[in-house]
């Protein structure tokens, strides 16, 4: 009904205009007065985190794309090797497990099958297993040695926008609290970090303020074949995601690639007017990645290409090669994808809308898939 949708015209518009809140209540009371993480929940003794030699991902669409993106995060704060796979590869190439791997299994549901199945195979290895999830008491969390949960609320809509955004929040507290548990160089940064994560909801909140623009630019492309997706370093699995809610929304040909990759193939798919989103790195920090992006913007635009270019408040480098800027707020690179996958979801909302698609429930797709 319309009461329980908040006077949305769909769950997922409501969704989205939760993220701030859903990315705060995940951060609620995992943040002490000293500014370090307390995640209690958590409970592997720190003894057994410090003997940790490798941590392994497994996870299913959307949530696959939230683990892409803790890999950046624990390497870079934990300096622990980290892999991440998708669930229903996991299992059947024999992956090399043991009694010091870290396994997280991320899932909104805890309920889906091909994720149950590689954390139980995990399990049967000797490994300990951490369920990322945002719906209590469901199978995935259970059958898990601890929890996280996400805090999102219950998310309705077939395509996940919320729990996308509490996953990474989970993950880089995850990452966050792995580096404090097992000290690194990256003290200093870590505690930065967690005071600048303070402050995404806010930014989240911006960038809704000020999405009219975006939501336009869609319905002018809603008579378009294929729209391609540009990231790399953290905006590589942004791309991915992406494509992957204009898929299951606008049931348009879409696909995410790493920038770094144009030049392997994806370039000769650029022609006249096809519209291509770009993912720009902060110019701050890692800034080589910022420039190499800039001229993967030039590459595909003197080729024709129809440049939409999401960067960062202050980015004026960009701007000649951007047929459609959209700004968003300044955030250390690897918490990025917290703000800049935003758009892309009120984007491919507007376009499945102006397509005429059914946007809670999309054909063809369920919100849990309990089935191999
Ligand atoms: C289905 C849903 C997706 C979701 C995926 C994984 O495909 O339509 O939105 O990302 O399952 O679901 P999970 O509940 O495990 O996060």
């Amino acid at each position: 009904s319309a009461a329980e949708k908040g006077g949305y015209d769909y769950f997922m518009l409501k969704e989205i205009a939760e993220q701030p809140k859903a990315v705060a209540d995940t951060l609620l009371g995992r943040i002490d007065a000293g500014g370090s993480l307390t995640l209690d929940e958590v409970r592997i003794d720190d003894s057994e985190l410090r003997e940790i030699d490798k941590v392994v991902i497994v996870a299913c669409g959307t949530a696959f794309h939230a683990g892409m993106i803790a890999k950046y995060a624990i390497e870079h704060w934990t300096r622990l090797p980290c892999e991440v796979e998708l669930a229903s590869e996991f299992r059947y190439r024999d992956p090399i497990l043991g009694g010091q791997s870290l396994v997280i299994a991320i899932s909104q549901s805890g309920e889906t099958m091909d994720t149950l199945m590689a954390l139980r195979h995990a399990r049967e290895q000797g490994s300990r297993v951490l369920a990322i999830c945002n719906t209590n008491g469901s199978t995935i969390p259970r059958e898990s040695d601890a929890v996280l949960y996400t805090h999102a609320g219950p998310e309705v809509a077939v395509a996940s926008t919320k729990a996308f955004l509490t996953q990474l929040v989970a993950c880089y507290l995850v990452a966050l609290y792995l580096g404090q548990v097992r000290g690194t160089k990256w003290g200093d940064e870590i505690r930065a970090v967690i005071r600048d994560l303070s402050g995404i909801s806010a930014a989240v909140d911006r960038v809704l303020e000020t999405m009219e623009p975006v939501r336009a630019l869609a319905r002018s492309l809603a008579d378009k074949d294929t729209v391609l997706f540009l990231g790399r370093h953290v905006g590589y699995p942004v791309a991915l995601e992406g494509a992957l809610k204009l898929k299951e929304l606008a049931y348009m040909h879409a696909e995410g690639f790493a920038a770094g990759e144009l030049k392997h193939g994806p370039i000769a798919l650029i022609e006249e007017d096809l519209p291509v989103v770009v993912l720009v790195p902060s110019p701050r920090g890692r800034s080589v990645l910022h420039d190499k992006i800039v001229s993967n913007i030039q590459e595909i635009r003197a080729r024709g290409a129809r440049t939409i270019v999401i960067a960062e408040e202050g980015d004026e480098a960009v701007a000649p090669y951007a047929d459609h800027l959209v700004r968003i707020p300044a955030t250390p690179t690897l918490l990025q994808p917290l703000v800049a996958t935003v758009p892309l979801q009120v984007f491919a909302c507007e376009l499945a809308t102006a397509r005429g698609n059914e946007v809670d429930q999309p054909r063809n797709l369920a919100k849990s898939v309990t089935v191999e």
